[in-house]
C-alpha cells in the first residue's frame, strides 16, 4: 500500500451538461451502468491509493456520500470536502491541504475516464516517485479545449498553455496529476488567471521550471475521455458498452479492484454481489468468487 494519498474533484456546476445536472450531479450521471466516478475511483484504486478525499461543491456532498459512502465497503476511507465556488483546479490542493498533511498526491477529476493495457503499471511506477510530479499526455483531435503541451525540436515539454487558440501540439495534459507533498505550498503561490481560476497549468509549470515533472505520454493503446459535454458523455458510454459486452469483463468497478488489492475479503465481495443480484453487475461480481 503506498501513503499516497488521493483526490477525485467532482466539484463544478457542470452547465455544459445542463439541463442534466438539474436532475443528478454531473460525476454521479451514469457512463453506460455504473455512476461516472466510478472510473476515476477505480484509477486511484488501481494507483494503490485507499484513503482519498471526494472534492464537490456543498449542495451536492450528500448526493455523493449517499453513492460512495465512507469507503470501508471497499476497505478504503473516503472524506469529504467541500469547494464553495469553482475557482480553478489548482484550488482543490488548499482545500485539501489538511487532508494531505503531507503526503504526495494523485489527483484525478471526476469526469476523466482511462482505459488502456498497460495502465496499472503506468499508474504504479507515476506513484514510485518521491519528488516531483507525473502527469499523462494524450493525443486528441481538439487540443483547445485542454491543457496542451508545448515542447522544443527534441520533444522536451518547454510549457503547459490551458486552452490555447493555437495549440502548439496535440498533446493534451489529461486530468490526472501524481504530484509531491509540496502541491498545496505551491498552489498557494499561483495567481488567478484572467478567467479567474487558479490554474492546474500554472502549478504544473512550477513544477516544470525546475525540471521535476515527468510528462508521461498515453500513447494509441489508451482511451481517455473527458465526459464534459453531452457527446463526450455519450461516447464514453458506448465505448465501456462496447468494451465490456465483448470482453465480458467490468471497466471500472470498485469491488473487483478492491478484492483483487486484497482490501476486501471473499465474504465482503460475496456480499456485494448478493446486493446487486439479478444484476449483470452483480452476476459479474458471483463469478469474481468462482
Ligand atoms: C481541465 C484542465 C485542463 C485539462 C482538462 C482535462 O479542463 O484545466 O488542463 O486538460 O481538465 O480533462 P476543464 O475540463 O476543466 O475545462
Amino acid at each position: 500500500m503506498s501513503d499516497r494519498k488521493g483526490i477525485i474533484l467532482a466539484g463544478g456546476s457542470g452547465t455544459r451538461l445542463y439541463p442534466l445536472t438539474m436532475a443528478v450531479s454531473k460525476q454521479l450521471m451514469p457512463v453506460y451502468d455504473k455512476p461516472m466516478i466510478y472510473y476515476p475511483l477505480s484509477v486511484l484504486m488501481l494507483s494503490g491509493i485507499r484513503e482519498i478525499a471526494i472534492i464537490t461543491t456543498p449542495q451536492d456532498q450528500d448526493q455523493f456520500k449517499r453513492v460512495l459512502k465512507d469507503g470501508s465497503q471497499w476497505g478504503m476511507e473516503l472524506t469529504y470536502i467541500t469547494q464553495p465556488s469553482p475557482d480553478g483546479l489548482a484550488q482543490a490542493y488548499i482545500l485539501a491541504e489538511d487532508f494531505l498533511d503531507g503526503a504526495p498526491s494523485a489527483m484525478v477529476l471526476g469526469d476523466n475516464i482511462y482505459y488502456g493495457h498497460g495502465l496499472t503499471g503506468m499508474l504504479l511506477e507515476a506513484s514510485a516517485k518521491t519528488s516531483g510530479g507525473t502527469v499523462f499526455g494524450c493525443r486528441v483531435q481538439d487540443p483547445q479545449r485542454y491543457g496542451v503541451v508545448a515542447m522544443d525540436a527534441e520533444g522536451t515539454p518547454t510549457a503547459i498553455i490551458e486552452k490555447p487558440e493555437v495549440p502548439p501540439s496535440d498533446y493534451a495534459v489529461t486530468g490526472l496529476y501524481f504530484l509531491d507533498g509540496s502541491a498545496p505550498e505551491r498552489a498557494r503561490q499561483v495567481t488567478p488567471s484572467a478567467r479567474g481560476e487558479l490554474e492546474i497549468v500554472s502549478l504544473l509549470e512550477s513544477y516544470l521550471d525546475e525540471g521535476t515533472l515527468d510528462i508521461q505520454r498515453m500513447g494509441r493503446g489508451y482511451a481517455w475521455f473527458d465526459t464534459g459535454t453531452h457527446a463526450s458523455l455519450l461516447d464514453a458510454g458506448n465505448f465501456v458498452r462496447t468494451l465490456q459486452l465483448r470482453q465480458g469483463m467490468q471497466c471500472g468497478c470498485p469491488e473487483e479492484i478492491a478484492y483483487e488489492q486484497g482490501w476486501i475479503d471473499r465474504a465482503k465481495l460475496s456480499a456485494h454481489a448478493e446486493a446487486f443480484q439479478k444484476t449483470e453487475y452483480g452476476n459479474y461480481l458471483g463469478k469474481l468468487l468462482d
